[in-house]
Order: structure tokens, then sequence, then C-alpha cells
């Protein structure tokens, strides 16, 4: 579903018209979409109709109490990676026994806090995880459940700064290693072994390594039942890619859970799926205005109120999002390089881009649902945006833009 439609030359997100949200709010200013957070969990749940599964949302994406409440109230479980993602999907009314815990570094404090709330399952990265995790456990008188990620060897043809699944990063248990880590996990007292995972990278597009990675997984758990361990789970992790630009095909939502069904008939395991990007990216939208037309140069500049502090994925992965003005006011058309004001020269939100706009006008940075908000930083000291959900015809503020005093609130000069 896309969030956004051009309606008598204006962009609408459901009832709302985007320019009313501009200058209600003020800009920067990220706009999510209720309706399109919804049919995006929804087409992973409706295509697991009849199989034994969680969907469980990456809390990473987009982390905004809105959005985790949006999801717990249709019963979605949550993927955290730490302490913070667990006290959020907690004060969004998300319920523990639907958290799996990923991570390679979780600390003694994250494991603690994550016991005590009762969480699903602890997706282990490592055996001095499993030894750490065990240690815990015991001493306060719980049994962990433990899933291992293994790393399936696979190339996810994705940006190397998002792919995950490949023998020489830090993360998951080295294929070759996997059934001596599920042999020591089997022999701690205080875990107990219930799945499997994996998680080869995010923003794939091509259905082939994600079907590999299956495929030696299930092989995998196979393994390791075969020596008296049994899995009850198979956890597949997130990395569909969403549709940034018009070229880009993604992985449809249903033929891919289709797939993982008809592979795992027989095998008696239950599934979980950590997608993040899938569910929100296409739901939102950054929200900016034009300040200066820099055209003494040998490219011509839209100088923006937006920058990589608010959405970092242009100046970090070289990521292209769509870039539309918010009306159709009949400026002339021109080639510009859209940069914020950050003292970088990556802070480019997108290069030559043929836009009619001038200054004072309302753009839309659009796909900017996931990874957005959840990356953005003060650099420069600037205040970081606020956040509206649309739902039908309300906008609702769901983070004011913080204040200027906030930036340095708790810092404290020297006597
Ligand atoms: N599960 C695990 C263990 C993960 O590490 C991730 C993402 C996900 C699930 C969710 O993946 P998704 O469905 O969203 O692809 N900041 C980057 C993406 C980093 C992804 C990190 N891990 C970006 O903006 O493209």
């Amino acid at each position: 579903m896309n969030a956004v439609r051009r309606q008598d030359g204006e962009l609408w997100m459901e009832g709302v018209r985007l320019a009313d949200v501009a200058s209600r709010y003020g800009t920067p200013c990220y706009v999510y979409s209720r309706a399109a957070i919804e049919a995006a969990w929804r087409s992973f749940d409706d295509a697991l109709a009849g199989t034994d599964h969680l969907v469980c949302y990456a809390v990473k994406a987009n982390s905004n109490l809105a959005v985790l409440g949006i999801l717990a109230r249709l019963g979605s479980g949550f993927d955290i990676v730490s302490g913070g993602e667990l006290a959020r999907v907690q004060a969004a009314g998300g319920s523990a026994e639907r958290v799996i815990f990923s991570g390679v570094g979780k600390t003694e404090a994250e494991i603690g806090a994550a016991l005590a709330a009762g969480i699903r399952c602890f997706n282990v990265e490592s055996e001095p995880e499993l030894e750490r995790l065990d240690a815990i456990a015991g001493a306060m008188g719980r049994r962990a459940p433990v899933s291992l990620r293994v790393n399936p060897d696979v190339d996810a043809r994705t940006h190397p700064y998002i792919s995950t699944g490949l023998k020489g990063n830090k993360f998951g248990i080295a294929h070759d290693r996997a059934l001596a880590a599920y042999d020591l996990a089997a022999g701690l007292a205080n875990l107990e072994v219930t799945g499997i995972d994996c998680h080869i990278g995010s923003q794939i597009l091509d259905m082939a390594p994600l079907e590999e990675a299956l495929e030696r997984v299930v092989e995998l758990a196979a393994a390791v039942a075969a020596r008296g361990i049994p899995i009850r789970h198979i956890d597949l992790g997130g990395g569909l890619g969403i549709r940034y630009r018009e070229e880009e095909e993604a992985i449809d939502i249903g033929r891919w859970c289709r797939a993982v069904v008809a592979r795992l008939a027989g095998t008696g395991l239950s599934l979980v799926l950590e997608p993040g990007r899938a569910i929100v990216g296409n739901a939102g939208v950054l929200l900016s205005r034009v300040e200066y037309l820099k055209l003494d140069k040998s490219r011509r500049f839209a100088i923006v109120d937006a920058s990589m502090s608010e959405l970092i994925r242009p100046a970090l992965y070289e990521a292209w999002h769509g870039i539309e003005p918010l009306a159709t006011l009949g400026r002339p058309e021109a080639d510009y390089d859209v940069v914020g004001p950050v003292c970088e020269s990556s802070d480019v939100l997108g290069t030559d881009r043929r836009l009619a706009i001038a200054p004072g006008d309302g753009i839309a940075i659009l796909s900017a649902g996931a990874y957005g908000m959840a990356m953005s930083s003060n650099y420069n000291s600037r205040p970081r945006p606020c956040e509206v959900m649309v739902d039908g015809s309300r906008a609702v503020q769901v983070r004011p833009r913080e204040t200027i005093a906030a930036l340095f609130a708790g810092e404290a000069t020297l006597e």
C-alpha cells in the first residue's frame, strides 16, 4: 500500500493533506500512516494464517510508541535489540511473551531485565553469550528460552553495510560451529533450547538468497534434532526489501510467506519472522521545507531544512528516497541536488532531482518510515523532528519537536 497519493496537485496521506501537517506542526516532521502500517503487518499475518507463526516487528526500524501501540493492538510480536527497546514495547502495551531479543552484545542488565519480563526467546549470537545467559538465569532461578542465530553464509546481495549473513561479519554463529554450539546450549542447566534463527541482511529484493538461507537453516534444524535436541521454531529474521524507486520491484510478501510455509510443511516447526522495513518503510514520509536555492555553483542546490541528522540513509548507504513537492505550484522545473544545512559534504538527501520548487515550498522525502527517525541524531545541535501519525482524517502528534533546552539538559559546565 502506498501511503501517499497526489490529488488535485497536492500530496495526501489517508484523509490528510500533507501541506496542512507541515504548516500545523512545522518542518522537519515525520508523518506515518496507521492504515499503511496495519496493511503491511496484515499482509504477513494473513499469508501465514493456518500456520503456527508469530510476526515479530523489528522495533529498530521505527520505535515510536504510537507505531508499537498500533502493532501491539493487532497482536504483533516484537524483535528487540536492547533494554531500551524492551521498555518501549512494554510502554506501548506490547506483551513480553511475544518479545524475542536479538543482538550480538546483550549486557547483563539487559538480559536480567528481559528474563524478569518473561520474554519469549533470546536469539543468542555466540558461545560466550550462552554462558552469560545461563549464569544470569541460574542466579534468578529461571530457565532462559534460547534460539541460536546461525550464520548461513549466504550473500544477501544488498548494500555491504546492511548485509549480515556472510562468514566475515560479526553476526550469528558460524554455520560450521552451529552443532557444537547447540551441544553446549543443551548441556547448560538454565537454558531451554527452543529454536533456530538467521537474518542475512536488509533491503533484500531477490528471493533467491532468502530461499537459500531457509534451506540451510531447515537442514541444520534437522541435524540438531537428530542429536536429540528438539527444535520447536524457526525464525527467518527480517530483510524483505521495499520499493524505494519505480524501477525497483519488491519481493511479494504473500509469495515469500507461502514459499516458507510450503518448505516447513511436515517439519513440525513453527515460524517466526522479524520484518521491520517492510512494515513501516513505505508508511512514512519526512516533510521538509526549501530554505534556499543556491544556483551560483556548477551544480544547482536546493537547501532544505531536513538533513542527515534527521535522515542519514542517503549519506550512510547512498540510499535513494523519492522527493516531491507537497503542492504543484507552477514553479519552473530544474535539476537540483537536495541538501541539508549540516556541515558535511555528505549531507545530501538526493542528487539530480528534477523538481519544480521555490524557497518556502514544502517537500516530502518518501519511504522514510523505516530507519529514519530511529537513526536520527542531534548532530550540529539540531533538535529532533516531531512525529505525526495519520489515522483516517486525523493527524495526531505522537512526539513533539525536541526543544533547544532539551538538547543540553543534564549537561554541566565545570566550576
Ligand atoms: N532482525 C534482525 C536480527 C536484524 O538485524 C534486522 C535489521 C531485522 C530483523 C529487520 O530487518 P528489516 O526487515 O528491516 O530489513 N539501517 C539500515 C538497515 C539496518 C538493518 C539492521 N537489522 C537501513 O537504513 O537500510
